[in-house]
């Protein structure tokens, strides 16, 4: 039987055409695979579903991706034994349903883009040169060049390169000596925050969620301090935790009432936010943050964290985003109080860095035999060094947390801009 019918076809209109497999172990020389090649020509999405029964050949992989190169093919499997092998990105669903949904929110992710394109922020100075920067091989003087037209832009410089990290003995007063103190990544940060405030003041009515990324950025920055990491990678930190819900931000912008119902369904129905708005949008904001991030010419580390903040499973090395993960999740439990994803399991790793670099934990002091008039003294010194070389209990990050949260919400830094 599957040798007469190696395949069905349904046509769900709008473009989008499902093949449906049945036999085991699908190869490049199965009929359905040299269908789907016809298929893309005429169809925008294919749904290449794998009935219970089917399995995919990892040899099929090539022309998978040949098929679904610019996201036009959608693979349904309701087990992961169907499927042995990495996609290599191309969406993988359990129902037909769940793929239709996702064509949906791609196609508003698209819509949102377009017209998210028109709006201040996205005709600044900063969004000029950020576009600029994705060149590598981009000049000092052209960005001096375009950064001269933006007075702003020339004072926030000039102010960033005479902070405590850049200073010199002699003041920097001129552009071009600014723009080469902070460097190309420097300069990165600065016009990422500059786009901030643009956003922010853009979007003046999303209050909650403005502050939210602020104290995101401000955290996930502390912890990096915490755990002794090196100043330009906080310098990476603070950026991309004040960027990681973007698509939150593009969300409401473009629909307001609809996200305020995300909001009210994520709280009622105990759902995280990503799961309400893939059920409300198709797609959910870390999807939309990546491709907008992705066309404001956004850093890769920016990108990444934008993408990744919500997944359980991620780089056991990757402090960047382990930082703005933990800094996310701690908001949204205890301030938030919302679904969050988990992030407690992560202190461990950093009670264990911080350990890594206490030399009393290297080298504890030796055991002293003292005679009994210095035992008052030695006693005292005994609690200093205890205290020294106790060991950082991954708990202790919840009180620290909470403390430098407390003095940013009073200092007003979270709600004025940065
Ligand atoms: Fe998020
Ligand atoms: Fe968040």
């Amino acid at each position: 039987m599957s040798e007469k019918h190696p395949f069905q076809l349904r046509d769900h209109g709008h473009k989008i055409i499902e093949l449906i497999v049945t036999d085991l172990d699908i190869k490049p020389d199965h009929k359905s695979i040299a269908t789907l090649q016809l298929l893309k020509k005429k169809f925008e999405q294919i749904i290449f579903r794998l009935d219970e029964s089917a399995s995919l050949n990892p040899d099929v992989l090539p022309i998978l991706l040949k098929v679904g190169e610019f996201g036009g093919l959608k693979i349904v499997a309701a087990s992961a034994e169907q499927v042995l092998f990495d996609l290599h990105g191309i969406p993988l669903f359990k129902d037909t349903i769940s793929a239709i949904q996702r064509i949906r929110g791609e196609k508003i992710a698209e819509k949102i883009l377009k017209q998210i394109g028109t709006i201040g922020p996205m005709r600044s100075a900063a969004y000029n040169l950020l576009q600029m920067m994705r060149n590598p091989d981009v000049k000092f003087e052209e960005i001096e060049e375009v950064t001269s037209k933006d007075p702003n832009l020339v004072m926030r410089m000039l102010k960033t390169a005479n902070t405590a990290y850049f200073r010199r003995r002699i003041p920097v007063e001129t552009l071009k000596s600014a723009v080469t103190y902070l460097g190309l990544e420097g300069i990165r940060q600065l016009l990422i925050h500059e786009m901030f405030s643009n956003f922010a003041e853009f979007f003046s009515n999303q209050r909650d969620r403005l502050a939210h990324m602020r104290r995101c950025s401000h955290l996930s920055a502390f912890i990096g301090k915490t755990i002794g990491l090196d100043v330009p990678t906080i310098g990476k930190i603070r950026v991309a935790g004040l960027l990681h819900d973007l698509g939150s931000l593009a969300f409401s912008f473009y629909d307001e009432q609809e996200y305020r119902k995300v909001i009210s369904m994520s709280r009622k129905e105990k759902l995280t936010t990503a799961e309400a708005e893939l059920r409300v949008f198709g797609v959910d904001h870390t999807y939309l943050g990546v491709l907008y991030a992705k066309e404001m010419g956004m850093p890769d580390y920016v990108v990444s964290v934008i993408e990744k903040h919500h997944n359980e499973f991620i780089d056991a090395e990757d402090l960047t985003l382990m930082s703005v993960i933990c800094a996310n999740g701690f908001l949204n439990d205890k301030i938030e109080q919302i679904q969050y994803t988990g992030y407690d399991e992560y202190f461990k790793k950093f009670a264990e860095i911080i350990d890594s670099k206490n030399p009393a934990l290297k080298n504890p002091p030796q055991e002293e035999t003292e005679t009994d008039e210095a035992d008052e003294e030695l006693s005292e010194t005994e609690e200093i060094m205890d205290e020294l070389t106790a060991s950082f209990k991954p708990m202790q990050f919840y009180g620290l947390l909470k403390e430098e949260l407390d003095q940013f919400i009073m200092a007003g830094v979270d709600a004025q801009g940065l």
